[in-house]
């Protein structure tokens, strides 16, 4: 345990980070690099725990990858260079890893054992185990194939045609990644638009694929070719620090290089919603993904409503942004945020339980929460749920809270901001 005793902040927050590369866009590009043919760079790489495990994943299937700093040289040798693993891969705490290696494992022509961590095991895989199925993949395991541990017998897949009936990228990216190599076309269809990394990165590794506005196809038969990527900051990390200035009197923080795509966007415009002070400055684009820099100055914030298409465009940022309506006057009501109930944890629950201990006036509901503001957060101790972002949602709690908070254990910040503390500090001189 990591039991970390946090001091009420009496001062401003201030000053200009550089927040780590996204999560989602890192995971994409150790998938393409190694799948394609040719030597690729991926620049700005998140080092954090899930990305590495999918690192891993590769490096045991006999794929070369190296790491110099940030930047990730993968040697590319096309899928038929892939070897079977010996051992059991293990995902460790990483949902994107587990759905996204389960589509493409299905395809490829060896056998697999995948597992995971308790709380993966906790999480639902027959999101992707079942569309694959219907593609024709042989996968077993526990729940009848429906949690990790479970076996692949990689085959030949045939191309569907899926509407996704989750709000999930992750499942998305598992079919099209399946479909790069079944025989014929796979097509996958959404009513809501999920965040739409893979598809950008197929493009940019030259796939044959066709966006149609909901409707994504790939029909890809021949080896991806190798590319350099730059990996834009997280905006779900850049998230603690835009709350933070936002919550904390005083403060005006920059963040530096944050990936900008429209289906990641969701916070910035319910801080606009809310009220707050929030600045975009130097958008440019790279690989596909667009970027800029952001600055928020913390003023008197409201509550708003937030629900519909936008849920899928900021559902890794609900636990901040639930801290965030504590602090805003009148009523904030999160709804239709269901997928919150199998993150890394039960996020409605855990985020009413973690604010409520300390002092804010919320409630759950099946499918959000609703929170009555604004409320002064006192102090005291919780659990962060084993979750990287309940965790960090704690640690910016605590700049506002009028007493110490402890957190039981802050390890699971690693999995996707190993440098948290260092660029919080940076903020509090
Ligand atoms: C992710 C998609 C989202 C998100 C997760 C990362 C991805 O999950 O919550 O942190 O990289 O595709 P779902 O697609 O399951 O909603």
């Amino acid at each position: 345990m990591n039991e970390l005793k946090l001091q009420p902040y009496p001062k401003a927050l201030s000053g200009e980070i550089e927040v780590p590369g996204d999560k989602s866009i890192s995971h994409r590009a150790v998938i393409m690099g190694a799948l394609a043919n040719g030597k690729t760079h991926v620049s700005h790489f998140l080092d954090g725990e899930d990305c590495m495990r999918t690192v891993q994943a590769f490096r045991s299937m006999g794929v070369t990858i190296e790491k110099q700093e940030s930047t990730l040289i993968i040697e590319g040798r096309g899928i038929g260079a892939l070897e079977e693993p010996k051992e059991p891969i293990y995902f460790g705490n990483s949902g994107t890893t587990a759905r996204l290696m389960l589509g493409l494992l299905s395809g490829l022509p060896f056998f697999t054992t995948v597992y995971g961590d308790p709380y993966l095991s906790n999480r639902p895989m027959d999101r992707v185990v079942n569309p694959l199925k219907q593609m024709g993949a042989v996968i077993d395991g526990r729940g009848d194939g429906s949690y990790v541990p479970l076996a692949i017998r990689g085959t030949k897949l045939e191309g569907i045609h899926y509407t996704l009936p989750v709000k999930s990228a992750q499942v998305k990216s598992a079919v099209l990644l399946a479909g790069l190599y079944a025989e014929g076309e796979t097509k996958v269809s959404e009513h809501t638009a999920t965040r739409n990394h893979t598809e950008n990165m197929l493009k940019a590794f030259h796939a044959n694929i066709t966006i149609d506005g909901m409707h994504t196809t790939i029909t890809d038969k021949e080896p991806l070719r190798a590319t350099d990527v730059y990996v834009p900051g997280d905006i779900s990390s850049a998230a603690f620090f835009l709350v933070a200035a936002a919550i904390v009197p005083d403060s005006s923080v920059r963040l530096k290089n944050v990936g900008l795509n429209q289906t990641r966007t969701g916070i910035i415009d319910v801080l606009k919603a809310m009220g707050a002070m929030i600045e975009i400055n130097n958008q440019d684009s790279i690989s596909g993904e667009s970027l800029g820099d952001l600055t928020v100055t913390y003023t008197a914030l409201h509550g708003t409503t937030i629900e519909g298409d936008i849920i899928p465009r900021l559902i890794d940022e609900i636990p901040v942004i639930a801290l965030l309506a504590t602090q805003a006057d009148g009523t904030t009501i999160i709804r239709n945020a269901e997928e919150l109930r199998v993150k890394e944890t039960d996020r409605i629950a855990a985020v009413v339980d973690v604010l409520s201990s300390l002092g804010a006036n919320m409630e759950a509901t099946e499918d959000g929460i609703i929170i009555y503001g604004k409320t002064a957060l006192k102090g005291g101790k919780v659990s962060a749920y084993n979750d990287h972002r309940i965790a960090m949602m704690a640690v910016i709690a605590s700049l506002v809270a009028q007493k110490e908070v402890i957190l039981d254990d802050v390890s699971s910040i690693a999995v996707s901001y190993p440098e948290f503390f260092k660029d919080l500090q940076n903020t509090m001189n």
